[in-house]
């Protein structure tokens, strides 16, 4: 098992380009299911769940390949979905990765039919998937659970809906949204999730002849059509992984340019680091939006509060890496988790590593600044990893972040991104630690 070892201390210096969104390359893959025609997909990030969602399609009668693209970070997919007769999203697949729930509705939509493995627990929290069956129900979608997994199927098209989500959700609207493309009416979705990832799901989905009005908001009305086509669409940029390393930078100190980024999908946090002390520059580049951040070495950060919210607020995907920030900042940080029930997991490794802090609930407490030092910290899941990283780049000496894969998951080259920008981080193989 690969492990990452970093010897702390290194301002970071120079630029990193941005790969495009995980999160919203996955549901785009998805989309593909919608159409036999030929769905070609760029600015994919190189990550595992990718390669997950691609097998899932493949099980599900997609002919998919996919192709380096530039520097490798990024992949192209091309996918055609022929289809099959009894498609069905198995188990091996769906436990690595829940986002797979994401075919049910574009199955349910275009073959009438799917069965799609329970995804199971999640080391975040409970993570039940009630909003995406309910709203399918109501669609006409006749849906039974057994042997762990969900067999569904409609008679005939699914009917639109006027449906107000009960809860907000990013899984829910892009499932529903995908299914309404191909149903019988006008859907309207209300309380829909507005991140920016379901916008270009919107975007990809009007390419393939979709009729979305609301796109961006919290109302979405799909107007639904007999037959979407095929398409080219690149996917946007990170703004997770951008974020990630704007955190990296704030911790460790220095100045680096983020290439290819989109700074409005990020007020939040841009907001949140300026105010504690960041210096944040944004300008047009030659290859997309630019984002530089600066913090001189000796500069102090000032602690700030968040709360994690649906967009607009303040993203859960990054409240571990603010975290680590948050250890060097002056003073006491609260940070309320808004999303998810059990998601503070890499607060008890970075106190192994010496930060001072406390969690209560939802909430977590963090006084700073602290002089954290090396040691083996473990990864729980995908942003925890990353927070360590971060704090490993911070800390005095040598840190090994252990169990990477949830780490490879969703950063496309992570420590070669970082080792560009001066950092001291390795790869290493689970036998040579
Ligand atoms: C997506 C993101 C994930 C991010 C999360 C919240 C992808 C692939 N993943 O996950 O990185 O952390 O949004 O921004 O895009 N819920 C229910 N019932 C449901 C569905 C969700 O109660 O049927 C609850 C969840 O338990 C959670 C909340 O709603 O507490 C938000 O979850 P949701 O927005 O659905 O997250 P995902 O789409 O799974």
């Amino acid at each position: 098992m690969d492990r990452l070892v970093i010897q702390g201390g290194q301002a970071l210096r120079g630029r990193i380009r941005v790969s495009g969104a995980k999160n919203a390359a996955l549901p785009c893959l998805a989309a593909a299911l919608l159409t036999p025609d030929a769905v070609v997909l760029s600015n994919l990030p190189a990550v595992a769940d990718i390669r997950t969602m691609v097998k899932v399609l493949q099980a599900l009668g997609t002919d998919a390949t996919l192709e380096p693209q530039g520097e490798g970070f990024e992949l192209t997919a091309k996918l055609a979905c022929t289809g099959s007769d009894d498609p069905k999203a198995p188990y091996d697949l769906v436990k690595t990765m829940r986002a797979s729930i994401l075919v049910l509705g574009p199955l349910l939509a275009r073959f009438g039919k799917a069965t799609v493995s329970l995804p199971g627990g999640c080391a975040i929290g409970a993570r039940p998937v009630n909003l995406h069956l309910e709203a399918l129900e109501r669609m006409g979608a006749v849906i039974e659970i057994s042997h762990g997994y969900i067999h569904a199927s409609v008679q005939g098209r699914l009917k639109a809906i006027d449906h107000a989500f009960t809860k907000v959700s990013v899984g829910a609207t892009e499932n529903i949204l995908m299914a309404a493309a191909l149903a019988e009416g006008t859907t309207v979705l209300r309380n829909a999730a507005q991140e920016p990832e379901i916008g270009d799901l919107a975007q990809l989905l009007v390419k393939m002849g979709a009729q979305i009005e609301g796109i961006g908001t919290g109302t979405l009305t799909i107007t639904g059509v007999e037959r979407l086509h095929g398409c080219e669409h690149a996917v946007i940029p990170d703004r997770i992984e951008a974020g990630t390393y704007l955190c990296a930078v704030a911790a460790a100190c220095g100045d680096v340019v983020l290439d290819r980024c989109e700074p409005e999908h990020l007020r939040a946090l841009l907001d949140l680091l300026e105010r504690s002390g960041c210096v944040i520059t944004e300008r047009e580049g030659q290859d997309g939006r630019q984002l530089r951040i600066q913090r001189e070495c000796g500069q102090k950060l000032r602690s700030k509060d968040i709360t994690t919210l649906p967009y607009p607020g303040f993203p859960t995907d990054l409240q571990a890496q603010v975290m680590a920030v948050m250890t060097q900042a002056c003073g006491i940080s609260v940070i309320n988790e808004g999303i998810f029930e059990n998601r503070f997991q890499h607060a008890m490794e970075l106190e192994r590593l010496g930060a001072n802090l406390r969690t209560d609930g939802h909430t977590a407490i963090v006084a700073g600044p602290a002089k954290l030092t090396g040691c083996t910290v473990m990864a729980t899941d995908l942003r925890a990893s990353a927070a360590l990283v971060i704090a490993g780049l911070v800390a005095a000496g040598e840190t090994v972040v252990d169990r990477i894969y949830h780490l490879d998951r969703g950063y496309a080259g992570l420590e070669k991104k970082l080792q560009g920008v001066g950092a001291r981080i390795e790869r290493v193989g689970g036998g040579r630690v």
